[in-house]
């Protein structure tokens, strides 16, 4: 990352890269699956609908809403990420752009997802407003998002960073990584787009693992955030977070494998008026 990179130019290089999309779709949407049905039901997606799903990723969202029946188009702004997508999915159908200014015209869609989509546009409110103009009236938009609680693999890494992180090491300024899982600042943004009857649902997501410190290795090799913060660490500094973090996991969830980790999210839903 070069010091003058820009959060919105990190996360689209970022997203770019073959390998990064390769070890997200591998290693940490394993965690990312299980919001999957949750996004699905407060859609209410199902025969007959067309959904649309943002920031769609290797199409892990698109997948479970043509398993409830619905037809599915997905959106990212990562040609790696919609190769692995388009080649998982031959049902549905992908298209290249920004989940801030898509390409669709107003009232397309019955019903719209975002999985783990929100706090990597630089402007969140904004990709609300957009979902809420592709929706049709009465259709539901929801979307996930990581849970930032005491008691998480997120928090084991990234207390760990803070701790033991070469203090030269930031992220440019951008959105907060869980900001819009709090309903305190989530419900107003999604009612000031457009949205009612509003609704959060608790996701026990996990990630069962075989080694204390795999944690960082989801975050170094499959995020682009946790990337550019764990990457260039000094060897010091990056030996010492992953000490830490499997100090933690151990001293919280046992001596022995296999751990089973909270990696708790939430997801947030409305209907557009
Ligand atoms: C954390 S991944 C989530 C993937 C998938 N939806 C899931 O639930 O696991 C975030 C995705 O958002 C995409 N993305 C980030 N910013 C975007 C933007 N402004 N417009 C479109 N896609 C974006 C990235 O390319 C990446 O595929």
């Amino acid at each position: 990352m070069s010091e003058a990179e820009d959060f919105a130019s990190l996360e689209r290089r970022g997203w770019a890269d073959e390998d990064t999309a390769a070890a997200y779709a591998r290693d940490f949407a394993r965690a990312a699956a299980m919001a999957v049905p949750h996004l699905v039901s407060e859609t209410k997606a199902g025969p007959g609908m067309h959904v649309i799903d943002l920031c769609c990723g290797h199409g892990i969202v698109a997948g479970g809403l043509i398993d409830a029946g619905a037809t599915a188009t997905g959106l990212d702004f990562s040609p790696a990420m919609l190769r692995i997508a388009r080649s998982a999915l031959p049902l549905a159908d992908f298209v290249e752009g920004d989940a801030m200014a898509t390409p669709f015209e107003d009232a397309s869609f019955d019903a719209a997802t975002m999985g783990f989509g929100m706090p990597h546009v630089p402007d969140p409110p904004a990709a609300m407003r957009e979902a809420r103009r592709i929706l049709k009236p009465g259709g539901r938009f929801a979307y996930s998002v990581w849970h930032d609680t005491v008691r998480s693999a997120f928090t084991y890494v990234f207390d760990a960073i803070g701790v033991h992180g070469s203090p030269e090491i930031a992220l440019p300024p951008g959105p907060g990584a869980t900001d819009y899982a709090d309903p305190a600042r989530a419900f107003p943004a999604m009612e000031e787009a457009g949205f009612s009857d509003l609704r959060i649902t608790e996701v026990d997501s996990r990630w069962v693992v075989t080694k204390p410190d795999a944690p960082i290795d989801f975050f170094i090799e499959g995020t682009v955030r946790g990337g550019a913060l764990l990457r260039p660490q000094p060897p010091a500094n990056e030996k010492a977070i992953r000490s830490a973090v499997a100090e933690t996991v151990k001293a919280n969830h046992g001596p022995s494998a296999p751990w089973d980790l909270p990696m708790p999210s939430v997801v947030v839903s409305g209907r557009a008026a």
